[in-house]
């Protein structure tokens, strides 16, 4: 059974920054765009929507990269994420399981949209040592997924991945999912959300639609008034 997420939660989870500031010996998290490149396009996503080259890193550079970060204190979180999607890359669990190796970080998470969330891609993430994944929910059916994304997705398949990612995953893996408050605006919907998550996720936030150039421009006046 999950949780929903209070600021208490939050809380016990935080360090305090002025208990580690300044950092001495290296950055806290790390937030690595292995791809720009994304199969989604969604409304409110700065990086789909401005002319950046779909770029993707190589296996060769990417180790090169995290070899520079040896030498500093062990992270807290080493987040792969992206301007795109970090599972459309073909070497992600490589990526996963060459920094769980390396040792240099506590936590493994990967931001994700889910939609590349496998079967195999699952187990394969597992195996390599992830420790947490964060799924962006873009609506809650098929039709608002196409609304949002612009993309074609079976609502009932990606939360088929997700159960099946619970199951395989153990009790020290997280599976945590994310929504943006735009797309359940009614307290009705929230709690539904709630509802329909909560056996299937171990944490789930309800976040804020960030006021990019994007956002501003494709929201209602009504809300865009309250960014
Ligand atoms: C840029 S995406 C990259 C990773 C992956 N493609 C995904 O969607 O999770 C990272 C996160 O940024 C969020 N995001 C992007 N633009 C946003 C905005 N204007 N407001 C709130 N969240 C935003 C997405 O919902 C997602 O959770
Ligand atoms: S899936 Fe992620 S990167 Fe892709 S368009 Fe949506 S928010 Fe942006």
């Amino acid at each position: 059974m999950s949780r929903f997420l209070t600021p208490e939660d939050c809380n016990s989870k935080r360090e305090a920054l002025h208990e580690v500031l300044p950092l001495v010996n290296g950055p806290f998290c790390i937030r690595f765009m292995v791809t720009l490149a994304c199969n989604f396009k969604c409304y409110y996503c700065d990086y789909q929507n401005r002319e950046f080259k779909a770029e993707t890193m190589t296996f060769e550079d990417f180790k090169k990269c995290v070899d520079h970060l040896d030498g500093f204190e062990r992270f807290k979180v080493f987040n792969f994420t992206g301007g795109g999607e970090p599972l459309t890359h073909k070497d992600i669990a490589r990526m996963v399981e060459y920094v769980k190796n390396k040792d240099i970080t506590k936590t493994i998470e990967i931001t994700t949209n889910g939609s590349l969330l496998t079967h195999q891609m699952s187990d394969a993430l597992l195996s390599a040592g992830v420790d947490r994944v964060k799924v962006s929910l873009q609506g809650r059916s098929s039709q608002a997924y196409r609304e949002t994304c612009g993309v074609a997705v079976d609502y009932d398949e990606l939360k088929e991945q997700l159960c099946y990612f619970r199951d395989a995953k153990g009790p020290d893996v997280i599976l945590f999912a994310k929504i943006i408050d735009q797309m359940i605006p009614t307290p009705e919907e929230r709690s539904s959300f709630i509802h329909e998550y909560q056996d299937i996720v171990d944490e789930y936030e309800i976040d804020c639609l960030f006021p990019t150039p994007s956002a501003k421009e494709a929201v209602s006046s009504e809300y865009n008034n309250t960014l």
